[in-house]
């Protein structure tokens, strides 16, 4: 097994065969190994820094009728909100005085959110908070749209593509929504000159070794600026409110893998990673990640953005978490930098 991964190491690939082994059948004391491999890779690109983004969940409306998620539109219990142009200003404001200078504009697919609403208000951030990055996460839209975002000043686009193969995606989604046309979406956005950010759940319901190989292969011909994976966690008012959430092992050693493959690419310990584990997202920097993403949004509704049970930091100040986050990260020897953290490719 050390062979395979001085290997990965080494080439940044393997073959299909060797990627199952090392899916599959990996002992915990290879894993370790694996963490070091990665942590090592890690320090070589970006040291001991760790960037930082401001989460903004701006929206929970959603049009989609994702089968995993808590804010898809089938979800009654779901209590939706909006904030204003205002909130969302202040939101930045406050981030900016901590430290943040990437700001992320997440929200469910809100059609309230056109582009005569969404284009101002990226101007508005882009004008007062010229040294930020301005990252969006708002899903799929149409090339006109993604232009004139990125036109209005967003520099970077998360997209997930969830999951790379077909059969697999439609079990996810209802028909409504294709992985050709997610595919299509995360290609128009980097032709446009967005830094992009892929990614898939980690043990979504009826993943396979053979799947995510082929996720694995399909960020290899994407080569995102970010890839962001987090274990399945599921959420009560969801038709997977019954599936087994994915593995913490897998997803912290799915980590280490796609930075060996990708050894300069920006990789966030994620909120879904603190939540299976308290110390998850330490351990996701220990195994290779990069960046981590403080909530920003006010703390009214926090509690409202609910993507699965369980979800962390929901009761906190901004300011509480942007603290806890510099104390977690120096207890582990790495320190949050105040700058924009970009990629260091291209
Ligand atoms: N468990 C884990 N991750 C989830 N996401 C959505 N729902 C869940 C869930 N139940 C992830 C998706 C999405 C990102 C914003 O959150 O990958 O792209
Ligand atoms: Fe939010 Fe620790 S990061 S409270």
């Amino acid at each position: 097994m050390r062979s395979v991964i001085d290997k990965l190491a080494q080439t940044s690939n393997l073959t299909d065969e060797e990627f199952a082994l090392l899916l599959e059948e990996l002992s915990e004391e290879d894993s370790e190994y694996l963490f070091a491999a990665a942590r090592s890779v890690r320090e070589r690109e970006y040291g001991k820094d760790v960037y930082l983004r401001g989460l903004i969940e701006f929206t929970n409306y959603c049009k989609n009728n994702c089968y995993y998620c808590g804010i898809r539109c089938g979800n009654a219990n779901a209590q939706r909100y909006r904030l204003t142009e205002d909130q969302i200003l202040s939101c930045c404001e406050q981030g900016y005085a901590l430290g943040f200078r990437t700001f992320v504009l997440q929200g469910g697919e809100d059609p309230y959110y056109t582009d005569d609403r969404m284009v101002p208000l990226v101007a508005e951030i882009r004008k007062r908070f010229p040294d930020c990055a301005i990252t969006l996460s708002i899903g799929e839209r149409s090339r006109e749209s993604y232009q004139a975002l990125f036109d209005a000043g967003a520099d970077r686009y998360l997209l997930r593509h969830e999951t790379a193969n077909p059969e697999h995606y439609s079990m996810l989604h209802p028909k409504e929504l294709s992985i050709q046309n997610r595919k299509e979406c995360l290609f128009t956005l980097r032709e446009i000159g967005y830094q992009i950010g892929a990614g898939m759940m980690v043990g979504a319901p009826g993943q396979t070794t053979a799947y995510l190989i082929e996720d694995l292969r399909f960020l290899q011909d994407l080569q995102p600026h970010m890839i962001g994976i987090g274990p399945f966690l599921p959420h009560k008012d969801t038709p997977f409110k019954d599936e087994p959430r994915g593995s913490y092992h897998l997803t912290l050693q799915l980590l280490s893998i796609l930075r060996l493959m990708f050894p300069k690419v920006l990789l966030p310990a994620t909120t879904a990673l603190g939540t299976i584990h308290p110390l998850g997202r330490e351990k996701g920097i220990l195994a290779g990640a990069n960046v981590v993403m403080p909530n920003l949004s006010p703390t009214n509704v926090r509690g409202k953005y609910l993507l699965y049970d369980g979800k962390i930091c929901t009761g906190d100040e901004a300011a509480e978490c942007h603290g806890c986050m510099e104390k977690r990260m120096e207890r582990i020897g790495y320190q949050v930098v105040t700058s924009r953290g970009d990629a260091k490719i291209k």
